[in-house]
């Protein structure tokens, strides 16, 4: 395995593949590697000639004031665990590598984007259009993989190659989660115990709702605010939002009357974690 810190390292490595006629899969990160990563790199593995996991945490993906600065760092052992997954190279490039003094182009989307998570979190979702869009021009990937865990991400990223006409596939896997229901996330890791234990209460919120949609309830209301008494029953959690929103636009959806999604994001003390779930 190799791991490639500069650009043109990485455009000569990805020209010889081209070259052999091998087909290239990619799974872009930002470090902190759980079995949610994982799962991605297996199923890249399995569907390409040559695998290639980016780390690169990406700053202007983060508002100010957002938790950039304590986003778990842990390259060394990120290298050690991709290495298993039989990944033919890391590509990790700095900062300045990425965002050069000068740098001043922005890939933004509008409309999906200011749903859910986009309208909390402004800026956010150009940044990773933007971080995409870098990373997806340097690997020239045939298929890249993303993790449902992050909907709108991934609903971000299947409009973006459409739009800007890139020939990539983006093939969206399930959320890998603890035998508890927990989603599994690089934030997991700054739980203390019993906010670890206050956590499951965002998995509990989605089962209601996935419980009360199988019992034939359509009534977007309805289902929100028992997703959202289940949350209150647990100490130091603070709901950001409670969404349910058509699968495929991301709009609000007052009846469900089509593939609708149920998206949470809750703060657990300081940590703020995101969850969905398909009602369909
Ligand atoms: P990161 O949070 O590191 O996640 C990388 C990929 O792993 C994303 O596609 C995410 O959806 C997926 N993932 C995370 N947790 C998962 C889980 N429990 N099950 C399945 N997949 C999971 O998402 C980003 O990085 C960044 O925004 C990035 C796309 C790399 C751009 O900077």
């Amino acid at each position: 395995m190799e791991v490639i810190t500069k650009i043109n390292e990485m455009r000569a490595k990805v020209l010889s593949v081209k070259d052999r006629k091998k087909s290239i899969g990619f799974v872009p990160t930002m470090g902190a590697i759980h079995d949610g990563h994982i799962s991605l790199m297996r199923s890249a593995r399995s569907e390409n000639d040559e695998l290639i996991v980016s780390i690169f945490l990406n700053p202007t993906q983060f508002d100010k004031g957002e938790d950039f600065d304590n986003y778990p760092r842990q390259l060394n052992q990120d290298i050690e665990l991709i290495r298993k997954e039989n990944v033919d190279v890391i590509f990790s490039p700095g900062t300045e590598e990425m965002y050069p003094d000068g740098y001043c182009t922005n890939v933004r989307q509008d409309r999906i984007t200011d749903a859910l998570c986009g309208r909390v979190r402004p800026g956010h979702f150009n940044g990773v259009t933007t971080i995409v869009t870098k990373l997806f021009n340097i690997i020239k990937p045939d298929r890249a993989y993303f993790g449902q865990k992050d909907y709108q991400q991934s609903a971000v990223i299947e409009r973006l190659v459409r739009d800007l006409n890139m020939d990539i596939d983006i093939q969206v896997c399930p959320t890998v989660r603890e035998e508890d229901g927990l989603a599994l996330s690089s934030r997991n890791k700054r739980l203390n115990l019993e906010e670890r234990q206050n956590a499951l209460s965002i998995y509990g919120s989605l089962l209601k709702a996935r419980s009360m949609f199988a019992s034939n309830i359509r009534d977007a209301k309805e289902i929100i605010e028992e997703m959202a008494s289940v949350i209150k029953k647990t100490n130091h959690t603070k709901i950001d939002y409670i969404s349910i929103v058509n699968a495929r636009t991301l709009e609000d959806l007052s009846l469900i009357n089509e593939k609708a999604l149920a998206a949470v994001a809750v703060w657990i003390g300081n940590t703020r974690l995101i969850d969905n779930t398909i009602l369909e």
